[in-house]
C-alpha cells in the first residue's frame, strides 16, 4: 500500500506540475498510456489470487480515478489559463483611436461632399437629395426647357427604355401628361429645384450634391459625374446675393483669401439673367495653381431663377424671386487637390486612393480647416 501512496503521490505531483498541455499529455501517458505506471500495475493483477487480487484490484481503481479526475481538472485550468493569455494578449483598449485609421481613406469626391456641404451649411442651407431616375418634365419642361428647346440637345441625355404606348399610360400618375412619364436619367441636379419648390413653401434655401449622367465619355467628361445646386428663394433676394455668396463659397473652398472670382454672362433657359463663374489661376510649367495669376477656370453656371420656372412650380413670381447655381464637383475637387485625369476618380485603384484620399474621421469643418 505504502507503494500505491507514493506512486499516487508521484503521478500527481507530475499533472499539478505540467506547465502546459504538451506536460500534461506526458504526464497522463506516464500513468495511463500502455506502458504507464499504473497500467503495468492493472496488468500484473492477473498474477495475483483471491482476497489480495480484490483489494489491489479496489485500490488501483481508486488511483486510477483519482489520477483521472486529477487529469480533467489540471486540464480546464490549463485552457482556461490558455483563453486567459489569449484575451490579455487581444485586449483592445476601446478609447484609443481605431487601426485602420492608418489605412482606410476617404475619397477626395466624399470629401469634397462634406466641404462644400459645410461651407454652405454655415451659410444657412440645408442639404437635400433628389432622384437619378427623373422624369422628362423635371428635367426639362418645368426648368423652362420645352420638348423642342435646342438646349436639349446641349445635354446627351440618356433614356430609359419605353415598353409602348401601354406602359407609357400606366407609368403617368392620374392626370399626368405622358411627358411626365418619359423617364431618363437626370443630366443636371437643377430637377431638384423643382422638386423642392412644388413641395416647400418659400423660404427656400438649399444645397442638392447628387449623381448626374450624360452620354459623354473623355479624358474631361464621364458619363456619370457629380454636381452641387444650391437655390435661394424669397422675397428680397437678388443677383448681389448670388455673387456674394459664391465668392464666399470660393475663398473658404479653395482656401485662398484673394481667390480672382469672375462673372462672365451666360444663358440657362431656367435662370435670367444667367451668368458662368470663372475663378483665376496660373499655369506655369504645366501646373495649375488656384489664385493669383493670368488664366480663367469655369467652375459653375448660375442666374437669378427664371420667373417661368417659379410660376411652373406654383411659385408667385411677383412676390418670390431668388437665384440658382450648378456645380461639377469633380472639376472643383480636381482644381482643388491637384488631380489632372478626371477618369482617375472612378478607376478604384487602391493606389490612387492612398495618394488622393482622406484621412477617415478627419470631418470638414469652417472651424477645423477644411482640408488639412
Ligand atoms: N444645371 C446647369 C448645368 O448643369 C447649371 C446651373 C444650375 C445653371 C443652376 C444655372 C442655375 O449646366
Amino acid at each position: 500500500m505504502d507503494r500505491l501512496e507514493t506512486l499516487k503521490s508521484e503521478l500527481l505531483s507530475a499533472i499539478d506540475g505540467a506547465a502546459d498541455m504538451a506536460a500534461l499529455e506526458a504526464a497522463r501517458v506516464g500513468a495511463l498510456g500502455k506502458k504507464g505506471r499504473l497500467t503495468e500495475l492493472m496488468k500484473g493483477l492477473g498474477e495475483l489470487a483471491g482476497e489480495a487480487r480484490k483489494a489491489q484490484g479496489q485500490a488501483l481503481n481508486q488511483l486510477r480515478a483519482a489520477i483521472e479526475g486529477a487529469l480533467a481538472a489540471k486540464k480546464a485550468a490549463l485552457e482556461s489559463a490558455a483563453l486567459d493569455a489569449k484575451l490579455a494578449a487581444e485586449r483592445i483598449d476601446v478609447t484609443l483611436p481605431p487601426r485602420p485609421l492608418a489605412q482606410g481613406r476617404i475619397h477626395p469626391l466624399s470629401q469634397c461632399m462634406e466641404e462644400v456641404a459645410a461651407i454652405f451649411g454655415e451659410m444657412g442651407f440645408t442639404v437635400v437629395e433628389g432622384p437619378d431616375i427623373e422624369s422628362d418634365w423635371h428635367n426639362f419642361t418645368a426648368l423652362n426647357i420645352p420638348p423642342d428647346h435646342p438646349a436639349r440637345q446641349m445635354h446627351d441625355t440618356f433614356y430609359l427604355a419605353q415598353q409602348g404606348e401601354a406602359h407609357l399610360h400606366q407609368g403617368a400618375l392620374v392626370g399626368e401628361s405622358p411627358e411626365r412619364a418619359v423617364r431618363l436619367l437626370r443630366t443636371h441636379t437643377s430637377p431638384v429645384q423643382v422638386r423642392t419648390m412644388l413641395s416647400q413653401k418659400p423660404p427656400i434655401r438649399i444645397l442638392v450634391p447628387g449623381r448626374t449622367f450624360r452620354k459623354d465619355s473623355d479624358m474631361t467628361h464621364t458619363p456619370m459625374f457629380h454636381q452641387f445646386e444650391g437655390l435661394v428663394i424669397d422675397e428680397a433676394t437678388h443677383m448681389g446675393h448670388l455673387k456674394g455668396c459664391l465668392i464666399d463659397f470660393c475663398r473658404a473652398y479653395f482656401e485662398v483669401d484673394d481667390v480672382p472670382v469672375r462673372f462672365r454672362p451666360s444663358h440657362f433657359p431656367f435662370t435670367e439673367p444667367s451668368a458662368e463663374v470663372d475663378i483665376g489661376c496660373s499655369r506655369k510649367g504645366g501646373e495649375l495653381k488656384i489664385g493669383a495669376g493670368d488664366d480663367w477656370l469655369e467652375i459653375l453656371g448660375c442666374g437669378m431663377v427664371h420667373p417661368n420656372v417659379l410660376e411652373m412650380c406654383g411659385v408667385d413670381s411677383t412676390k418670390y424671386q431668388g437665384f440658382a447655381f450648378g456645380m461639377g464637383a469633380e472639376r472643383i475637387s480636381m482644381l482643388k487637390y491637384g488631380i489632372p485625369d478626371l477618369r482617375t476618380f472612378f478607376d478604384a485603384d487602391i493606389r490612387w486612393l492612398r495618394h488622393y484620399g482622406f484621412v477617415p474621421l478627419d470631418v470638414p469643418s469652417l472651424v477645423g480647416g477644411l482640408g488639412q
